[in-house]
């Protein structure tokens, strides 16, 4: 039997809007495409800081037409990870939302467990965890905000591979992976780990239907394919940021470049 080629959208039309320094980077078009096969009518994302992983998931919304709202929540104050923070953080994440993705993100400045009175049970499509990455933490997000996520619905769980200080979102993964049936982690950056939560309906759709698949070798393809994605990008990113230089001299095409502004 032959494979089917996996061609999701990210690869042809993904351009980042926003591009700020996070180790949330290395899952850019994972997000983009994630997006576009759950099309979530409700997403939540746990730890918005600077906005990557936020308005990665808010593009592909709106680029591919997804009909849904997005919660950033976060003190916007930073953990003992990150260190403290000034408002100038919270500004730019409000100026880039009310720019380019007004009308169906919001943005909870608060602490988890204050916003969680906000959302009903069963309601979230996915969740994303990225606030303070003890095993403590991570554990304590889970616990409390599982029960608000939909059956058949995503949570997703960044710095799992992250065996650094005291992060303990590796080993809290780890325990939630021996229970659940459907789980993944992709390994590169540092590690982005996925929990599909029993019951609903599965939507036909290639990516999640990899992502579950109880066939080793096809999951390892994904992993592999996004590790070349989030290279392919940030190559590209580098290439954008060098223009021609206009000399007036005929150089041929090995002609010398310069930054572009
Ligand atoms: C690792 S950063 C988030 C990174 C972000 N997702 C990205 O793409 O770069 C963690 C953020 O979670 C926030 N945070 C941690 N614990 C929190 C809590 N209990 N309530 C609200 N915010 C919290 C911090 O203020 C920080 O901005």
């Amino acid at each position: 039997m032959t494979k089917k080629i996996y061609l999701p959208s990210s690869l042809s039309k993904f351009e980042p809007r926003r591009m700020v320094f996070s180790t949330w980077v290395d899952h850019l078009p994972f997000a983009y495409d994630i997006i576009e096969s759950v099309r979530p009518k409700l997403l939540v994302e746990l730890g918005a800081y600077n906005g990557l992983s936020f308005f990665a998931f808010c593009q592909s919304m709106l680029e591919n037409n997804v009909d849904g709202v997005a919660y950033a929540i976060d003190c916007w104050e930073g953990d003992k990870h990150t260190d403290s923070y000034d408002d100038s953080i919270y500004k730019g994440v409000q100026e880039h939302a009310r720019e380019h993705y007004r009308g169906f993100t919001y943005l909870l400045k608060m602490f988890f467990s204050e916003a969680l009175q906000h959302f009903q049970e069963d309601s979230i499509d996915l969740l994303h965890i990225d606030g303070l990455h003890t095993y403590d933490a991570v554990k304590e997000d889970f616990t409390t905000w599982y029960p608000k996520v939909k059956p058949g619905g995503l949570v997703l769980f960044h710095d799992v591979m992250a065996k650094i200080k005291d992060f303990g979102a590796w080993k809290y993964f780890e325990e939630l992976e021996e229970e659940h049936d459907e789980t993944f982690k992709f390994y590169h950056g540092f590690g982005l780990g996925v929990l599909r939560k029993p019951g609903g309906e599965r939507p036909d759709n290639q990516l999640l239907d990899i992502m579950f698949s109880k066939q080793e070798s096809d999951r390892d393809d994904l992993r592999r394919f996004y590790t070349h994605a989030s290279h392919f990008m940030e190559a590209k990113r580098q290439v954008k940021r060098f223009k021609p230089r206009n000399t007036g001299a005929k150089q041929g095409g090995q002609g010398k470049v310069e930054p572009a502004e």
